[in-house]
């Protein structure tokens, strides 16, 4: 799939732009803090309805404004879709698919596959586990958008226990209620946790093999999900999930205790992590930063050839790639075989400060950014 044409009113620094967009490659360039990334995020905002720099919408709106626009063209096994979807401050988001609105914006997701890699990815590898959870989470709705009911159920039943942790501490709560909410929890709690550990399994050979590639042939990188549960359930990869739930049910009993002490849910997805192994140690404190940002990389290619295998009979299409602000940071070899690697896809969407950052191979179409506009530029 590709997205044709991009539309944007009061989105981040644009009060109105549009930019017609081609499959392949284009390059968007202007000089530092014009807008590039504003366009990008925009890209990224239809596909997973949020943004990979902030963890609310409202830095998505033009400061001053009430609302912003975002429309996409997005053509797909040959047909043409029109997304629209309007940010609202302080209201629900509306959205609308070929002009009819949808009941909820969630019916959007699916629609267009995006795979964003940017400097702030770094934090993958360098950062705290919630980072590593949200990649994962992210993934696991790009694939199969109904996960994004799940996680919305799972972080609201989390929300709610921990208020009645509070309480109970407080001596206003009762004990019995909790019950209810360990049930809940175990329930979406498995839910959630089959979805990641089976995309683990699934990812973790394509992220190796973009390693290799990348950092050309150093050191081999392993991911492994690390969750609260006990090794015996961790070994299988595809655990059923009743067997998850009796798991986690039995754990919460076990530290219900100390949760009623801290007043916090200690068990469940949500204390997960990914482990990112690289040869003998974990990257995290061991990788150098150049070995780091390789990983990172391997993460997001690793992504964007499983959604690309996904691809199912009815031709859902390849996801568009999204880098950000990469090539400065990345030496010549490892520019190269990236561009080597990514030159094929369907679009790919490539910012940078100034043209020589973009690699020969994917300097296909231009559009200069600057003072408000986005323009193509004549070759
Ligand atoms: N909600 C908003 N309202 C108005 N302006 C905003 C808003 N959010 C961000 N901006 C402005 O957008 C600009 C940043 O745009 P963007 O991040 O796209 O730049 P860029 O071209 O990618 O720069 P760089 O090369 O440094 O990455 C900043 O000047 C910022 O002040
Ligand atoms: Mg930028």
């Amino acid at each position: 799939m590709h997205v044709t044409r991009l539309s944007l009113t009061d989105f981040r620094s644009y009060p109105a732009v549009e930019i017609e967009l081609v499959p392949g490659a284009t390059a968007l360039v202007g000089p530092n803090g014009q807008g590039k990334t504003n366009l990008v995020e925009a890209v990224g905002y239809v596909a997973a309805l949020s943004s990979h720099r902030v963890a609310t919408d409202a830095p998505l709106i033009r400061l001053g404004c009430r609302r912003a626009v975002v429309r996409a063209g997005v053509s797909r096994a040959g047909r043409q879709i029109l997304v629209e979807l309007e940010i609202v401050s302080g209201a629900a988001n509306r959205a609308r698919v070929n002009r009819a609105p949808v009941p909820r914006t969630r019916d959007v997701l699916g629609l267009l596959r995006t795979v964003s890699f940017a400097p702030e990815d770094l934090t993958l590898v360098k950062g705290d586990p919630d980072g590593r959870r949200r990649f994962l989470d992210d993934l696991l709705v790009a694939r199969a958008p109904r996960f994004a009911g799940v996680r919305s159920d799972y972080e609201r039943v989390l929300k709610q226990r921990n208020t009645l942790l509070k309480s109970i501490k407080q001596g206003k709560g009762d004990i019995r209620t909790l019950d209810v909410w360990d049930d809940q929890l175990a329930a979406v709690g498995a839910e959630l946790l089959a979805g990641r550990r089976y995309l683990v399994h699934l990812l973790a050979p394509y992220v190796t093999e973009a390693y290799r590639e990348v950092a050309g042939g150093q050191g081999d990188a392993l991911i492994e999900y690390r969750g609260s549960l006990g090794p015996e359930i961790l070994a299988d990869p595809r655990p059923g999930r009743d067997a998850l739930r009796a798991h986690l049910l039995e754990a919460m009993a076990r530290r219900r205790p100390v949760e009623l002490e801290r007043q916090v849910s200690l068990v469940g997805p949500h204390r997960d992590d990914l482990v990112l192994q690289l040869g003998p140690f974990p990257a995290k404190g061991f990788a150098s930063h150049g070995e780091s940002w390789s990983y990172a990389l391997a993460l997001r290619l690793g992504s964007y050839q499983l959604l690309r295998a996904d691809i199912g009979p009815d031709g859902d299409g390849e996801p568009v790639l999204i880098l950000d602000d990469v090539f400065a940071e990345l030496d010549s070899g490892r520019r190269d075989r990236l561009a080597a690697l990514v030159k094929d896809a369907e679009q790919v969407l490539v910012t940078a400060a100034v043209p020589e950052d973009v690699p020969e191979v994917l300097s296909g179409d231009r559009i200069r950014v600057g003072q408000g506009e986005a323009l193509r530029v004549d070759r």
